[in-house]
């Protein structure tokens, strides 16, 4: 599994990386960033689907 956020459609709401710290981080607009090339270790997997689910603007894609 891997995430990957979409920078057209994020607006910055930081449920990404308060729900998946691991996963996710913010620019320093508070945008969000994937940490690392976005591979998802199985521990993080119901994390990932978490902030997928969360993304008020659907920026989230689970690949
Ligand atoms: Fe952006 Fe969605 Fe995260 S809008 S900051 S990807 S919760």
């Amino acid at each position: 599994m891997k995430v990957k956020i979409d920078p057209e459609r994020c607006q910055g709401h930081g449920r990404c990386y308060d729900l998946a710290p691991g996963l996710f981080g913010e620019d320093e607009e508070g945008y969000g960033q994937v940490v690392g090339d976005g591979v998802v270790p199985p521990e993080e997997e119901q994390a990932a689907r978490l902030a997928a689910a969360n993304c008020p603007e659907r920026a989230i894609e689970i690949l």
